[in-house]
């Protein structure tokens, strides 16, 4: 590749692609690079565990731009890289595939991946994630075959997928380890809400439950989760939705501040010399916060 950019972004989410836009809109004329590990260009996550699972809206109608706006605005969108090393003195990035990116200034907004459950049997083929377009193009295929699906995690993942699988006429179990659903998000009182709506709808919402190991069969495909009580949930899909972990890895590993995600000051510089970071993964003072050190998963945040 060999390539070189006044300004690269890393991570094609939406704070990358509105990064890349914004640097446009302000008449920015260097080069631009917007690379991302998925193979499509920017598009829309939220809808992912909404409208795109349901069948209501195709991948197209959830792009962030035309697929030629890029093109259009000398934005080069660089799909299917994945940085491995960050050089900040050397002010170049190393990818997984060797190949080496310079850059002016660089823009970490790689988000995060979702946390997994670190159990027995946690590697079944069933068992998925809702973050990428690829994680929900899989669940879609298997649906068909599917009747009982057991969701793990009780926050906005967990209630959407389960909302949009029980209209499917799916049964579904929601497994949540705190004593509420949407704990992170929301006052009890909604939490309540929002149990009450989903019960009312078919919805069963194991509460203060733990899932402790999948049982596994020949195909390597998972049958149940067996909670830390005891008890074992038969399912033939498996979806977990308990949080995310923020990429910062090579960021760190070059010496960026951070911990849960990498530090940032009000202008979203990084401890490394023209290194920033936007987006889930830059933790920062916030005022809405009465400045409290966190990081906001959100597309608000992001944009
Ligand atoms: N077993 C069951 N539940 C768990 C476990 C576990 N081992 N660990 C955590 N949980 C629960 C939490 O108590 C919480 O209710 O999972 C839920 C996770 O909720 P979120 O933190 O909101 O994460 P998630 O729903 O996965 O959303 C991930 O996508 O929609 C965006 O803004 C959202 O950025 C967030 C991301």
């Amino acid at each position: 590749m060999n390539k070189h950019y006044d300004i690269l972004i890393v991570g094609a989410g939406h704070a990358g692609a509105q990064a890349a836009i914004a640097l446009r809109q302000q008449k920015f004329t260097g080069t631009i690079g917007l690379m991302g590990n998925e193979k499509y260009a920017p598009y829309e996550r939220p809808p992912l565990s909404k409208e795109y699972l349901a069948g209501d809206k195709p991948f197209e109608r959830i792009m962030l731009r035309p697929e030629s706006f890029w093109g259009e605005r000398d934005i080069e969108l660089l799909t299917g890289h994945r940085v491995a090393k960050v050089d900040p003195m050397g002010q170049q990035v190393t990818l997984t595939s060797d190949e080496e990116v310079g850059f002016g200034k660089l823009i970490w907004a790689t988000g995060g991946s979702p946390r997994m459950l670190d159990c027995p049997g946690n590697q079944a083929r069933n068992i998925h994630a809702v973050r990428s377009r690829a994680d929900v193009d899989k669940i879609m295929a298997a649906l068909p075959t599917t009747e009982n699906v057991i969701v793990v995690g009780g926050g906005y993942i967990g209630l959407e997928a389960a909302a949009v699988l029980t209209k499917l006429n799916k049964k579904v179990t929601i497994v949540e380890t705190l004593d509420r659903v949407l704990s992170r998000v929301a006052g009890e009182t909604l939490s309540r809400f929002y149990e009450n709506e989903h019960r009312a709808q078919g919805v069963t919402i194991e509460l203060e439950a733990m899932v402790e190991s999948f049982e596994t069969n020949d195909e390597g495909m998972a049958t149940a989760a067996k909670l830390t009580d005891g008890r074992m949930l038969a399912g033939d899909m498996f979806i977990i939705g308990i949080g995310i972990i923020p990429e910062t890895g090579p960021l760190v590993a070059a010496g960026a501040a951070g911990g849960n995600g990498v530090d940032v000051d009000q202008h979203c510089r990084t401890s490394l010399e023209n290194v920033y970071a936007i987006g889930d993964c830059a933790l920062h003072s916030n005022p809405f916060a009465g400045g409290a050190l966190i990081r906001v998963e959100s597309v608000q945040n992001a944009n």
